[in-house]
C-alpha cells in the first residue's frame, strides 16, 4: 500500500489571550488545583509570554486582555466567551470565583462592536464548545457533566444558529471538554474516548471517523488542551506520544512548557480563546 502524505495547511487566526500577571491556585475547583502546592509566579509569566510568541511567530494575531486582580484563573481566557461568525454568546461561570471574569469579556468584545449574546445558561465559552467550521457544513461540539450546563447547548445553537452536538463528560479530572477533545484543522478533532459516556462515544466515531485518537497518558498530561492552525498544533511539551502521533498523521507538533499553569488545571487551550470574526 502507498502511504500519500497529507499537506496540512494552515491558517491565520486571531486570538485573546490573558497574561498571568494574578495568577495563583488559592482555591481548589478542579482535581487538578492544590492549594499547598507551590506556584512560581514569575515562571508563569514566562511561559505564558514563550506561548505567545510562538503564535506570533506563526504568523497569528494575538490580542490581550486586560488581567484583573482578585481573578487568578483569568489567564484561562478560553472560559470567557464563545465566537463563530462575528457572533459572540457570553460565558457564566460555574464557580462564584470566577465569576467576575464574564463581564470582563463581555466588555472586551462590546469594545470591538461585536454582536453579544448575553447567556442565561451556565457555560464557560470555549473549555466547553469547539467550533469546526468545515465538518457537515459548520458544526459545535459541546461538553457537559462538570461545568457548563446542558440547556446552555440549545441557548448556544438559538445565538449562533449552528447545530451543537451535545457530548457527555464522565472522568471529573476531564471537567472541560477542551482538555479531552480539540480540534486540529477546520474538519478534524483529536480526543480521548475515556473522557467520554458510552454514547458519546458512539456519536464522536459516527461524525468524526477520521479522528486521531490519544490515549489516557496523552490526555493527563494534558496534551489536547491544544491549539491547531491546520498545521501547527502547539501542545503540552509532556505530551509526547500524542506530539508523535500528530506528527504521523501530518500535522507539526509546536512542545510548549507550561508546568505553571497546569498546576490551576489548564494548558494551552485553556490560556487562548480564537476570535472567529
Ligand atoms: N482553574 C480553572 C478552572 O478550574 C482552570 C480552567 C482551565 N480552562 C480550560 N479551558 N479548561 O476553572
Amino acid at each position: 500500500m502507498v502511504t500519500v502524505e497529507q499537506q496540512r495547511v494552515p491558517r491565520k487566526r486571531t486570538y485573546l489571550m490573558c497574561a498571568p500577571r494574578h495568577f495563583a491556585v488559592e482555591y481548589a475547583i478542579n482535581p487538578w488545583m492544590d492549594v499547598t502546592a507551590p506556584v512560581d509566579p514569575e515562571l508563569a509569566v514566562k511561559q505564558w509570554d514563550r506561548l505567545r510568541e510562538t503564535l506570533l511567530g506563526l504568523g497569528h494575531e494575538v490580542q490581550l486582555l486586560a488581567p484583573e486582580p482578585g481573578l487568578p484563573d483569568m489567564v484561562y481566557a478560553a472560559n470567557g466567551a464563545f465566537t463563530v461568525d462575528g457572533t459572540v454568546y457570553g460565558a457564566r461561570f460555574k464557580h462564584h470565583q470566577r465569576t467576575a471574569e464574564a463581564a470582563a469579556h463581555r466588555a472586551f468584545y462590546e469594545s470591538q462592536g461585536w454582536r453579544f449574546i448575553a447567556p442565561n445558561e451556565t457555560n464557560e465559552g470555549e473549555g466547553d464548545f469547539a467550533y469546526l467550521p468545515e465538518a457537515h457544513g459548520g458544526l459545535i461540539l459541546a461538553g457537559y457533566g462538570f461545568r457548563t450546563e446542558l440547556p446552555a447547548h440549545a441557548e448556544a445553537q438559538e445565538a449562533l444558529g449552528r447545530p451543537v452536538v451535545s457530548l457527555r463528560l464522565v472522568d471529573p479530572r476531564f471537567y472541560h471538554l477542551d482538555v479531552a477533545l480539540a480540534s486540529i484543522d477546520d474538519a478534524n478533532i483529536v480526543y480521548y474516548p475515556g473522557a467520554f459516556s458510552a454514547a458519546s462515544q458512539k456519536v464522536l466515531a459516527q461524525l468524526f471517523p477520521d479522528a486521531v485518537l490519544a490515549d489516557a497518558d496523552d490526555a493527563l498530561a494534558f496534551g489536547l488542551n491544544l491549539v491547531s492552525d491546520g498545521a501547527n498544533v502547539m501542545l503540552n511539551s509532556e505530551a509526547t506520544r500524542l506530539a508523535s502521533r500528530l506528527e504521523t498523521a501530518g500535522y507539526t507538533p509546536v512542545p510548549v512548557e507550561l508546568t505553571e499553569l497546569k498546576k490551576g488545571g489548564g494548558s494551552v487551550k485553556c490560556c487562548i480563546a480564537e476570535l472567529r470574526h
